[in-house]
C-alpha cells in the first residue's frame, strides 16, 4: 500500500486542484474524468507537471492502466455519482486496492460503502477535504476515516499534500469509516454559523448604521488583526471592498441575496437533532440560507407586513465582541456534536487534534483554534468548551456586547437568528434552574408521562391526577 499507484477521478474544481497538488509533491498520478475533453484540458493546464501524469479515457481504463496496489481518489459530487463510480470500479480492482472518497459525503454513506467494499476484500477511505479550490491546490485540511492500516499506507502522500501549521500537517486519521466525513460535515456546519454571524454583523453595520460596504470592509480588515483573526473575516474584508467590474458600485450590490447550500450544514443539524443535541447557531445559519431562497415571499412580506429596519446604536467594538462570542458558541456547538457522535459510534475522537488540523488550509481556520486545542488538552469542566477557563473568560467579557447586539437588532427589526441562537444557548447553559419543570408538569397533565421530583423520586404524578 505504501507504494500504491495513485489515481484520481473527477477533474472538476476540487479534483483538478488536488491532482496538481499531488503532482507538485512529486507523486506520479493517473487521472480520468467523466467528460474526457476535461482530461485533455487538464493535461494542458498541468504544463511541466504533466510529465508524471498518465491520463485515461475512462475510470475503467484508468484502473486497468494502474499497477496494483491501487489507491483511487474519487472527487465527484456526493451521493449517486460516488456509488456509480464505485460500482464501475470494483470489477477491475483486486485485494489490497483502496478507494478514497474525497468529496463531501454523508458519513452514513461512507459507513455503508466501507462495509460493502470490505466484504469484497477491498478497502475504503472517507476523506473530508476543506479549503476550497485554493486549499486543494496549495494544501487543504484533510479529515480521514478508515482503518489504521489503510491510513498508514497513504499517510505519506496525504500529509505531503495537506496544509501545514508551523510544520505540522493539517491531516489526521480521526477514526474508522465515517469519522473523517462526519468531522468534515461538522466543520462545514461551523462554517455556516460563522458565515451567518459575519453576515448579520454586516447587515447591522450596513442597514442599521448606514455604513458603506467599503468602510465595513476596513473595519473587518482591522478585526482580522485581533481576536477575530481568521480566513473568513479576511475574505469578508476583501468581498466588502470589491467593486463591480461593470458598474463600479460595491460588488455586493449586484449579488442576489439568495444563498446556496449543498447539504453539509443541513446534515450537521439533522445528525445533531438525531443524537438529542441542538446547535442553535448552526441551525439558525442553515435556516437563514433556506429562508433566503424564498426571495419572492420576502418581497411580498416587505409589503404585506410592512415591518421596517431602523437604526441601531452599536459600536465597532461591541459588534466585534458579539462576533467573537457567537464564533465561540459556533465552535463549541460543533464540538458538542462531535462528542455525541464519538460516544455513539465509539470513535474516540481526539478533539484537540481536530482543532489542530483546522488551524491551516480549511475555511474555518482562525486564531481561536489554537486556544481550542489547548482547552481540550487542559481542564474542561463538564467537557464543555464554553467552560474552559480561557473561553469562560472570553465569554464573560463579550456576552454583554452579544446581549446588546441581539437586543438592538430585535428592537430595530434586523433579523439576527445566529446571534440570537448563540445567546439563547449561553443563557440556557448558565441557568441552573430553568423552566422545564412546567413542561414536565404539562406532559404529566395531558399524557400521564410522570416526572422526577427534586428529591430524586422518579415516575411521580401531579395533584391534577388526584
Ligand atoms: N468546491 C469546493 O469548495 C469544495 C470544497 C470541499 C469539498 N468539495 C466536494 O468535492 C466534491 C467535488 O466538488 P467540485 O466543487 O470539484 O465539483 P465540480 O467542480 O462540479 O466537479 C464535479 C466533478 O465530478 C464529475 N461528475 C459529476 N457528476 C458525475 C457523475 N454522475 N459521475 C461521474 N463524474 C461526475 C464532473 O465531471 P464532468 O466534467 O463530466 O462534469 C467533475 O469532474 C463534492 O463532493 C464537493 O462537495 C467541494
Amino acid at each position: 500500500m505504501t507504494n500504491a499507484t495513485l489515481g484520481l477521478y473527477g477533474l472538476g474544481t476540487m479534483g483538478s486542484a488536488l491532482a496538481l497538488n499531488i503532482l507538485d509533491n512529486g507523486y506520479p498520478l493517473h487521472v480520468s474524468n467523466r467528460t474526457d475533453k476535461v482530461v485533455d484540458d487538464f493535461v494542458a493546464e498541468a504544463g511541466p507537471l504533466a510529465e508524471k501524469l498518465t491520463p485515461a479515457r475512462s475510470l475503467v481504463a484508468m484502473a486497468q492502466a494502474m499497477e496494483a496496489p491501487r489507491a483511487i481518489i474519487l472527487m465527484v459530487p456526493a451521493g449517486r455519482p460516488v456509488d456509480e463510480s464505485i460500482a464501475e470500479l470494483v470489477p477491475h480492482l483486486e485485494h489490497g486496492d483502496v478507494i478514497v472518497d474525497a468529496g463531501n459525503a454523508d458519513f452514513n454513506d461512507t459507513m455503508r460503502r466501507t462495509r460493502e467494499l470490505e466484504a469484497q476484500g477491498l478497502a475504503f477511505l472517507g476523506m473530508g477535504v476543506s479549503g476550497g479550490e485554493e486549499g486543494a491546490r496549495r494544501g487543504p485540511s484533510i479529515m480521514v476515516g478508515g482503518t489504521e492500516a489503510v491510513w498508514e499506507g497513504l499517510r505519506e502522500v496525504i500529509e505531503a499534500i495537506a496544509a501545514k501549521f508551523e510544520g505540522d500537517p493539517c491531516a489526521a486519521r480521526l477514526g474508522p469509516d465515517g469519522a473523517g466525513h462526519f468531522v468534515k460535515t461538522v466543520h462545514n456546519g461551523i462554517e455556516y454559523a460563522d458565515m451567518q454571524l459575519i453576515a448579520e454583523t454586516y447587515g447591522l453595520m450596513r442597514y442599521g448604521r448606514g455604513m458603506a460596504p467599503a468602510r465595513i470592509g476596513e473595519v473587518f480588515a482591522g478585526w482580522n488583526k485581533g481576536r477575530l483573526q481568521s480566513y473568513l473575516v479576511e475574505i469578508t474584508a476583501e468581498v466588502l471592498a470589491a467593486t463591480d467590474r461593470e458598474t463600479g458600485a460595491p460588488a455586493l450590490d449586484d449579488i442576489l441575496d439568495r444563498a446556496g447550500q449543498k447539504g453539509t450544514g443541513r446534515w450537521t443539524v439533522i445528525e445533531a437533532l438525531r443524537m438529542g443535541q441542538s446547535a442553535s447557531a448552526i441551525e439558525a445559519a442553515v435556516a437563514a440560507r433556506s429562508w433566503s431562497a424564498e426571495k419572492p415571499t420576502r418581497e411580498a412580506g416587505a409589503v404585506l407586513l410592512g415591518f421596517t429596519r431602523g437604526a441601531v446604536e452599536l459600536t465597532d467594538a461591541e459588534l466585534e465582541a458579539a462576533l467573537l462570542a457567537g464564533r465561540i458558541v459556533a465552535y463549541a456547538q460543533g464540538f458538542r456534536i462531535l462528542r455525541a457522535a464519538s460516544d455513539e459510534f465509539g470513535w474516540s475522537l481526539d478533539f484537540a487534534r481536530v482543532a489542530e488540523i483546522w488551524r491551516a488550509g480549511c475555511i474555518i481556520r482562525s486564531s481561536l483554534l489554537d486556544d481550542i486545542s489547548g482547552a481540550f488538552r487542559g481542564d474542561l469542566p463538564e467537557g464543555q468548551l464554553i467552560f474552559a477557563p480561557a473561553f469562560a473568560q472570553m465569554l464573560q467579557q463579550s456576552a454583554p456586547a452579544l446581549r446588546k447586539v441581539v437586543a438592538a437588532a430585535a428592537l430595530a427589526g434586523h433579523a439576527a437568528p445566529a446571534f440570537s441562537g448563540a445567546l439563547a444557548f449561553l443563557d440556557t447553559m448558565s441557568t441552573a434552574r430553568g423552566t422545564t419543570d412546567l413542561i414536565q408538569g404539562q406532559r404529566d397533565f395531558f399524557g400521564r408521562h410522570g416526572f422526577e421530583r427534586l428529591d430524586g423520586r422518579a415516575g411521580q404524578h401531579g395533584p391534577w391526577w388526584d
